[in-house]
């Protein structure tokens, strides 16, 4: 029940009635009988700021980031991380003694995600797309002991943005100068070969890939028949491939691969293990993944 001591978390952005962060993030504090509440709030484009700093005067205690705020939030938040910086996005906000601290953690919780399966070392990983969530994906790899990552977009201009920035940021030690902590990645021992090729090109980069991550939102309901990015033929039985879509769970690209014998991993497990660090991030308490992962599933099997 809430009352006078309850500690108020949410989510910002628009549209967010479909949100499966409520469910999930009350679920968690309930099952550790934490005094705390998760709230969605509808915020437009032009009140972000006034969002921001309303969460600080109402002493809300974290924030989730979604469309379309995630890259504009950096300009109201104090301070930031290291992850948040290089990607130029925000999903986690901590409010603490007045001050914001910004946090991206859909980074971590892809890779987490994929890591259920196997780890990355040395392994040749193909993304496609270079959207947010390609972005935020690719910069995680990249710092993991991958040996391949080849991005591949339907539109050449954004693809080559992203590898252009991954090749600066990776070719210099990464000084962050605006974070929380005094960390610096030094990038410079990672072996890692970008290549540009075009959506037709995806065939010729799976022979060799061992792990494919789908950031498009091909398949995503109510588009569930759409035609995948890549075929059971296409694919082979050692290929790890990651859909984020989640919706459904089951989507044409993994329907796919379970026909080529590949190992799946559902979008879900991202949306999964961004939401635990953002748990450990606002009570300092390892988050209940199982409880987690069954509310999310019921709720999109509703
Ligand atoms: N599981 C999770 O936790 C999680 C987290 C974040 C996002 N997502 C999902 O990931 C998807 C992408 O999100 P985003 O924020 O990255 O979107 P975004 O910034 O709009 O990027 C979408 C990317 O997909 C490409 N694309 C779009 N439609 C395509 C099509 N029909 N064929 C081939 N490529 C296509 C776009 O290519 P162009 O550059 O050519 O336009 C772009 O690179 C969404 O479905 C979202 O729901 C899931």
């Amino acid at each position: 029940m809430i009352n006078g001591t309850t500690k108020i978390f949410g989510i910002i952005g628009d549209p967010v009635e479909h949100s499966l962060s409520p469910p999930m993030f009350n679920a968690a504090f309930k099952s550790l009988n934490l005094d705390y509440a998760y709230v969605p709030f509808n915020v437009k484009k032009q009140d972000l700021k006034f969002a921001i700093a309303g969460a600080k005067a109402f002493d809300i205690k974290g924030l989730n980031v979604t469309i379309p705020h995630k890259r504009k939030v950096l300009n109201e938040i104090d301070k930031f991380d290291i992850m948040a910086n290089l990607i130029g996005a925000v999903n986690t906000i901590k409010f603490h003694n007045g001050k914001s601290y910004g946090f991206n953690t859909d980074c971590v919780g892809a890779v987490r995600a994929i890591e259920e399966v196997s780890n990355l070392n040395d392994k040749n990983v193909v993304i496609v797309g270079a959207g947010g969530a390609a972005r935020a994906i690719a910069f995680q790899v990249a710092i993991t002991n991958v040996k391949n990552l080849t991005i591949i977009n339907r539109s050449e201009k954004k693809a080559k943005s992203l590898v252009y920035d991954l090749k600066t940021l990776l070719s210099a030690n990464f000084k962050d100068n605006s974070k929380l902590d005094d960390i610096t990645i030094d990038f410079s021992h990672i072996d890692l070969n970008f290549d540009y090729g075009g959506i037709d090109s995806i065939p010729k980069h799976l022979k060799n890939a061992d792990i494919l991550i789908d950031t498009t939102p091909v398949g995503m309901d109510p588009n569930v028949d759409a035609e995948p990015i890549a075929t059971a033929n296409e694919m082979h039985s050692d290929l790890i491939v990651n859909d984020i879509v989640y919706n459904p769970i089951n989507t044409c690209l993994l329907k796919e691969a379970k026909l080529a014998n590949a190992t799946i991993v559902s979008g879900i497990k991202m949306l999964l293990y961004q939401g635990a660090e953002n748990f450990k991030i606002w009570t300092g308490l390892e988050a209940p993944i199982d409880l987690m992962e069954k509310t999310l599933l019921n709720e999109i099997n509703k």
